[in-house]
């Protein structure tokens, strides 16, 4: 039941820092382009700044954004000694290439979440190549109708078969229920935007309760 905030936004991170309810934070370069223009590795500092504030060191996901697999090494390792932040994880897209990428960021210590997985051989893959985290897009695998708890379910059986320590972060979250849908599956983490993980604290009946002492007490005191 692990939760991860999908954003790179400062006060968003914070709030869910600030209530513990999240235990790490995974961003994109789409995520990233949602903030001001500034410098990038200055902004993801920013938020390792945070996790340090809040005495919480969760793993940070950062993607590469370059296309080749040489420059892809290049980045992440000039990423990482650049954020300097103890529990950074690398984000690279699933192709036949980045599996070489992965490998070689392992071998150096960096921590991999394999990225953009929409089938169980995808993440089989990724995780053989030595990724921490591989990350299925349950929304996205619904737009091209495709049956993603189904593709998270086989995924967990075969890692769990086989001992793996990969884990699953299940994103691409479009509804709150999805949350609930993935870790059934067997998704070891979900990551999700703000608003849907604040979606979870409500339910009409919460309010009508907590109205309803409120008004009965207020009668009492009188
Ligand atoms: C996950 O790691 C991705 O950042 C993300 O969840 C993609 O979601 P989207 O389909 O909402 O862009």
């Amino acid at each position: 039941m692990k939760l991860f905030i999908d954003s790179a936004n400062l006060s968003e991170v914070s709030d869910c820092l600030a209530r513990g309810v999240v235990s790490g934070i995974t961003t994109n370069p789409s995520i990233l382009a949602k903030e001001p223009k500034t410098d990038f590795v200055a902004h993801i500092k920013k938020i390792a700044m945070l996790c340090h504030e809040h005495k919480q060191l969760v793993p940070l996901s950062v993607e590469v954004f370059v296309r080749e697999a040489k420059d892809m090494v290049a980045q992440a390792v000039e990423l990482v000694d650049k954020i300097g932040y103890e529990n950074i994880n690398i984000k690279v897209p699933i192709g036949w290439d980045e599996l070489e990428v992965i490998r070689v960021l392992v071998a150096r210590g960096i921590r991999v979440n394999c990225t953009a997985i929409f089938s169980e051989a995808q993440a089989i893959l990724a995780a053989n190549a030595g990724a921490t985290y591989v990350s299925i897009f349950m929304g996205r695998l619904k737009d091209v109708g495709g049956d993603p708890t189904f593709v998270i379910s086989n995924t967990r059986k075969v890692l769990d078969q086989a001992g793996s320590k990969s884990q699953i972060i299940v994103g691409s979250i479009r509804h709150a229920r999805d949350i609930t849908d993935a870790h059934l599956a067997g998704a070891h983490i979900v990551t999700a935007g703000l608003a849907l993980l604040k979606n979870g604290v409500l339910h009409p009946q919460t309010d009508k309760s907590v109205d309803g002492f409120l008004s009965d007490f207020q009668k009492w005191l009188k």
